[in-house]
């Protein structure tokens, strides 16, 4: 992905609080049935690491095993302390007037060592009392059951590279189904596979850091694609009257912008391996993978001489089994790339090589506060009309969207990102006909930001890491969402350069 820093942009973005807002807003609003809502993780919030029966996952273990692995030298050990602190948190939802709120579950808090063996009671009734006291607020609850705290004693299976990863996914999410689905309306599988398998797997951006691409991230998204649709299927056989719930899977993509006119073929190759990968199998009409992926990395593996293609492949009961499974596509978006064809090395076997594509950005975008990636406004605009265009017009929840920055409270930066992205979004909404449901920024608040520790700042809640109470506030882009959501039209923001 795109990252590097750019103090320049960091010194003028201390600017823009002296600078007056200006009239950007069109004239689109929001429906009355559209929903707002902030997300977080169970590993990147919650803290208590060892308590309440709690075992260990591949973040405690990469964290205390290798403390260098975080730039920062820092852990999710307490965290926002979110475990003790729920209420407040819900207080802050209440105070904000979200129609809803994206949390995970950890998988360690209900199956201690990860195998459906000896459920930890105390694991189930934090999660009940969390739903519950949602639901006395009137904020609805949407339950990610994976966001990547795999248990460690299941990484030393292979973890997701295992087939058996299938059954334990399923077993694990059975229990929640079983305890939980007479109060959830709307259910995730995963968080983005792509993350998960690509940076986990084919890389060492997030733990399990196998470094493996072009091999364990291929059969990471082989097992996942299974196990999401296994958990689907309990769901729609089993659980799903309970409630009248829905069930669905978040991926995650950049816009792939074409450098040139004629990157046009590189653009859309880019976005066929990084979403159409997961995308794909379950919302195309024919199901699994891109034809392009299947073509590419098939030839790329002859060359190399694997007497088999890398991308693993699906039977065609399984390709059907995995066709049609989510009721929505959940998407998480944050920056746009540019992107040109790259001619493949023949000797290297990654991932990156087999797609034959380079990223880069264009140095005339803004940047976030704390240097990291570009805000391209038209990008989230770009990628909906792309999705819709591509699975025949699904009905699409953002499940996040926002920009770091490395503290405060006057994060005009912020307000400017979610100001001009929530513009975006009412344009695919009113001139391109994508049908948007819902828009969850990312996040309630400042949290464990993986490998980057604390140091950058996803929060519309500042949290002070320092104190050991974990007391958050209010930044500026908190108003300014609380203002959105209320008013139901994108209010002023300062300009973005
Ligand atoms: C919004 O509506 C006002 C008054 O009808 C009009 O003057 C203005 O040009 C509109 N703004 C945009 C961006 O369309
Ligand atoms: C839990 O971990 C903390 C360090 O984060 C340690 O001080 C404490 O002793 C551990 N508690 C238990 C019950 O193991
Ligand atoms: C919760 O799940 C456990 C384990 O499957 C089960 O024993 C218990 O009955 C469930 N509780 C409810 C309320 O469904
Ligand atoms: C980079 O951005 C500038 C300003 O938006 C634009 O004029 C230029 O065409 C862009 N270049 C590329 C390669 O996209
Ligand atoms: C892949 O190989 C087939 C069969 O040799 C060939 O027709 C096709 O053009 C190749 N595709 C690419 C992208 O190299
Ligand atoms: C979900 O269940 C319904 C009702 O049984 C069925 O018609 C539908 O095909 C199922 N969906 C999938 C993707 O299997
Ligand atoms: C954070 O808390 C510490 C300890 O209470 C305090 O000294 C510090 O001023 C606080 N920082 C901010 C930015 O509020």
């Amino acid at each position: 992905m795109v990252t590097s820093t750019n103090t320049m942009f960091l010194r003028i973005s201390t600017l823009f609080s002296l600078i007056a807002y200006t009239q950007c807003a069109s004239n689109y609003t929001f429906s009355p049935d559209f929903m707002f809502g902030t997300a977080t993780s169970s590993y990147q919030i919650e803290g208590a690491w060892n308590e309440s029966g709690k075992g260990e996952n591949i973040w405690d273990y990469i964290t205390h095993n290798s403390p260098d692995y975080v730039y920062d030298r820092t852990n999710g050990d307490i965290a926002c302390d979110s475990y003790h602190k729920y209420e407040e948190d819900i207080a802050l939802l209440k105070d904000l007037g979200v129609d809803f709120y994206r949390f995970s579950v950890s998988w360690n808090r209900i199956f201690p060592n990860g195998y459906p063996h000896n459920p930890n009671q105390e694991g189930i009734t934090y999660y009940s009392n969390l739903i519950d006291a949602l639901i006395a607020q009137n904020i609805t609850p949407m339950l990610n059951i994976y966001h990547w705290d795999l248990p460690q004693r299941l990484q030393e299976l292979g973890g997701w590279t295992n087939s058996y990863m299938v059954t334990l996914f399923t077993e694990y999410a059975r229990i929640l189904l079983d305890n939980y689905s007479d109060r959830i309306d709307y259910w995730i599988t995963f968080n983005e596979p792509l993350s998960i398998c690509s940076q986990g797997y084919g890389a060492d951006g997030f733990a399990p850091a196998l470094s493996m691409s072009g091999r364990a991230d291929y059969l990471c998204a082989h097992n996942l694609l299974k196990s999401h649709a296994a958990v689907y299927h309990l769901f729609n056989n089993t659980y799903r009257a309970r409630n009248n719930a829905l069930m669905g899977i978040v991926l995650n993509s950049a816009w792939y912008e074409p450098s040139r006119p004629e990157e046009q073929e590189a653009s859309e190759r880019a976005l066929q391996f990084l979403l159409g990968w997961f995308a794909n199998p379950i919302f195309s009409t024919t199901g699994d993978y891109p034809q392009v992926m299947k073509e590419y990395i098939g030839n790329r593996s002859a060359i190399q001489g694997f007497s088999r293609s890398r991308l693993p492949q699906f039977t065609s009961d399984e390709i059907e089994y995995i066709r049609g499974t989510s009721d929505f596509f959940g998407i998480n978006h944050y920056s746009t790339a540019l992107v040109e064809y790259s001619p493949a090395t023949d000797n290297v076997v990654s991932n990156n090589n087999d797609m034959e594509i380079v990223m880069f950005r264009n140095s005339s975008w803004p940047i976030d506060a704390a240097g990291r990636d570009p805000i391209v406004p038209w990008g989230i605009r770009k990628l909906l009309a792309w999705i819709k265009n591509t699975y025949n017009s699904p009905s699409i929840h953002i499940t996040e969207n926002g920009c770091p920055d490395n503290g405060g409270l006057d994060d005009d930066v912020r307000v400017s990102y979610y100001g001009s992205y929530l513009e975006a979004v009412l344009e695919a909404i009113n001139e391109d006909n994508v049908d948007v449901r819902s828009y969850v920024a990312w996040s309630l608040m400042d949290n464990f930001e993986w490998r980057f520790g604390y140091t950058y700042r996803y929060g519309i809640h500042f949290v002070n890491f320092t104190d050991p109470d974990r007391p958050r506030t209010a930044k500026r882009s908190a108003t300014f969402y609380k203002n959105v959501i209320s008013s139901r039209v994108v209010g002023d923001y300062p300009p973005l350069s």
